[in-house]
């Protein structure tokens, strides 16, 4: 079952320490001893997901995912166990020997090799096609768009046939199979007409991840046709929020700072013009997740979102990200054009760098669209008050009292503010503002504890529930298992998902050591999963809070002779000779008893 020694694991779990991990891609916050952030795997609004230094875990209270480090890079990023390990091996300089995949890793690992694989024939393909007498449509409108030879190569820009199925025909010939394909969303069944090209007569544009391989393409339609841009459908090795187009050459570029922009065209533009630092979203709006792979290589970020409209609310949302993350961003003013390729071309070069240099703070792009609804004809006092009411709102983000005033300086000028005023509001909605974050936090963690609380009871002093606080205990201070390790067996427990985890977990510890990560691993759906990471989790002393107040000896005690007594009435314990049945009652019978009598030693 592992693949790796239990030594190496050890050594690879402690030498990432998970909240480093986690924080390369989850913005944390220190609280108390651990750290909270958004849960990246739900749709989180509060801060769910605690991060523990001192357990090496993290858990989300809300979703109840988590584990260690392994298990969450496995999950984050959609790796298998060993590419997960692998990734940590690197990221930790822990030489790693040659691994021994199972069949079912071999799967897993093999899909999305495979997807690679296909992605990166079609791309070759693509390309080809481009310079063919077909292709030469293709040639003609990137030509048209002012790309040289040496750009097309580089971003390995290609044309897709006008025939339905000629890359399907293609592939299949290259010996992939139709399920590849249409995972790959490189063909699409129909009923009728069984598998055609998704992508037909149109330019396109290899999308690659962070590391270069192609994950997925943008198809550009030549002419007006809707939709402009076709885009691979997600899939294993596709997700479009955790990557960024032209991140693959902006990581190597030298500049402090990376450009964001919207377009795959305008990345192009910018690389060409030598702006190799430009990156953009793919077809969405800017996420977190692709806010933390930036923040891996800079925490300057320029927006080079369009000037008007819609540009300016997804700058607006750019930056609330950015914000969030602890980046900073700036807004490099793009009029009279509508993206950075049209800029380049209209004004050039040199006028572009100077916008560059000339960006604007977010912050006070923030507050001059914030004063835009008050610029009205004939706007008063009842104006001015609003607008200031919003910028005491928005100073109070910072909690940095130089930068707060700082900025505060610069608007109470800039839109002619009495800044003694200004000031004084600040400061007083600023400590209102502190009450009612501590509140919210407070409201969180009760919360928190409510759901924990609710999940805690729908299991009270069921068996479920001993199992798991033995369970829990045992996994977690392994030497205690010495104490009842002729008592308590994994037959004790009577849930499938503890008994198999308590298989494992005991025979981990007679063999020297408890690794979490390879428990966890050896459950197949999410679900047990999630029950298995709860066991390394929680804090049995926790869970176990009696209102008796007995000593932890006690309460360790009532446990496993409650999990004892379970598992001699368990149906599966049962012996079906009638002698053999009553013999094993009065053992246990005698067992329990002896046990109530025994100290323990917690
Ligand atoms: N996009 C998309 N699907 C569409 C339109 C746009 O996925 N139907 C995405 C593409 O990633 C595109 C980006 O949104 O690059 C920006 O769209 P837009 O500004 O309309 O296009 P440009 O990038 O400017 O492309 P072009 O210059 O070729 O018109
Ligand atoms: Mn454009």
């Amino acid at each position: 079952m592992p693949y790796y020694s239990q030594e190496i694991i050890d050594e690879i779990i402690s030498k990432n320490d998970i909240v480093s991990v986690v924080g390369e891609r989850v913005h944390l916050k220190r609280q108390g001893g651990s750290y909270v952030g958004l849960c990246p795997f739900h749709n989180d609004r509060n801060p769910s997901f605690s991060v523990s230094p001192s357990k090496q875990m993290c858990h989300c209270f809300s979703c109840l995912e988590g584990g260690d480090v392994i298990s969450f890079v496995m999950k984050y990023e959609n790796y298998t166990f060993p590419e997960a390990v692998k990734v940590l091996a690197d990221r930790a300089g822990v030489a790693l020997p040659e691994v021994q995949y199972t069949p079912e890793m071999q799967l897993v690992k093999g899909k999305r090799e495979k997807l690679y694989e296909i992605m990166n024939e079609a791309e070759k393909y693509f390309f080809y096609q481009l310079k063919t007498e077909a292709g030469a449509l293709g040639m003609r409108y990137f030509e048209e768009r002012q790309l040289t030879p040496e750009t097309i190569q580089h971003f390995g820009l290609g044309y897709s046939l006008q025939y339905s199925n000629d890359i399907v025909r293609y592939l299949r010939k290259k010996g992939y199979d139709d399920d590849l394909i249409r995972e790959a969303g490189l063909g699409v069944f129909y009923e009728k007409e069984g598998m055609v090209d998704k992508f037909i007569n149109r330019v396109m544009f290899p999308i690659q991840n962070s590391n270069g391989k192609v994950i997925g393409f943008g198809g550009r339609v030549m002419g007006d046709a809707k939709p402009k841009y076709l885009n691979s459908p997600e899939n294993l090795i596709f997700e479009k929020r955790k990557n960024l187009f032209g991140l693959n050459y902006a990581r190597r570029s030298k500049k402090k700072y990376m450009i964001l922009c919207e377009g795959y065209m305008d990345v192009i533009a910018m690389h060409q013009a030598g702006f190799t630092e430009a990156v953009a979203s793919l077809g969405t709006a800017f996420t977190p997740e692709q806010a933390m792979l930036l923040k891996r290589f800079t925490k300057d970020v320029l927006l080079a979102y369009d000037s008007d409209g819609p540009g300016v609310a997804a700058a607006l949302k750019a930056l609330a990200i950015l914000n969030e993350m602890d980046m900073h961003g700036r807004v490099i003013n793009m009029k009279p054009y509508k993206d950075p390729d049209e800029f380049i071309k209209g004004l050039g070069v040199e006028e572009f760098q100077k916008r560059l240099d000339h960006a604007e703070d977010g912050f006070m792009f923030e507050v001059r669209q914030a004063h835009v609804p008050f610029e009205t004809e004939g706007a008063g006092a009842r104006e001015r008050t609003e607008f200031t009411r919003t910028l005491v709102d928005m100073l109070c983000r910072f909690e940095d009292e130089i930068e707060r005033e700082n900025y505060l300086t610069d608007v109470a000028s800039i839109y002619n503010i009495d800044r003694d005023t200004l000031h004084n509001a600040v400061i007083k909605a600023a400590s209102r503002g502190a009450s009612e974050r501590t509140k919210a936090a407070l409201n969180v963690r009760s919360l928190g504890n409510e759901e924990s609380a609710k999940r805690k009871d729908n299991i009270k002093g069921s068996a479920k529930r001993c199992e798991m606080t033995l369970l829990a205990w045992i996994a977690q201070r392994p030497e205690l298992y010495e104490q009842i390790k002729e008592d308590i067996t994994a037959s004790d427990f009577t849930d499938d998902i503890y008994r198999k985890a308590a298989e494992i977990i005991f025979g981990q510890i007679k063999n020297g050591k408890v690794v979490p990560t390879s428990v966890i691993e050896s459950f197949e759906e999410d679900e047990e999963k999630r029950a298995v990471t709860e066991v390394f989790f929680s804090s049995p002393e926790e869970l176990e809070q009696d209102p008796q107040m007995e000593s932890g000896a006690e309460r360790f005690k009532n446990l496993v002779i409650k999990v004892k007594q379970n598992g001699l009435g368990s149906a599966s314990n049962m012996s079906a000779d009638p002698n053999a049945e009553l013999e094993r009652l009065i053992a246990g019978k005698r067992l329990v008893e002896e046990l109530s009598r025994r100290k323990f030693n917690v």
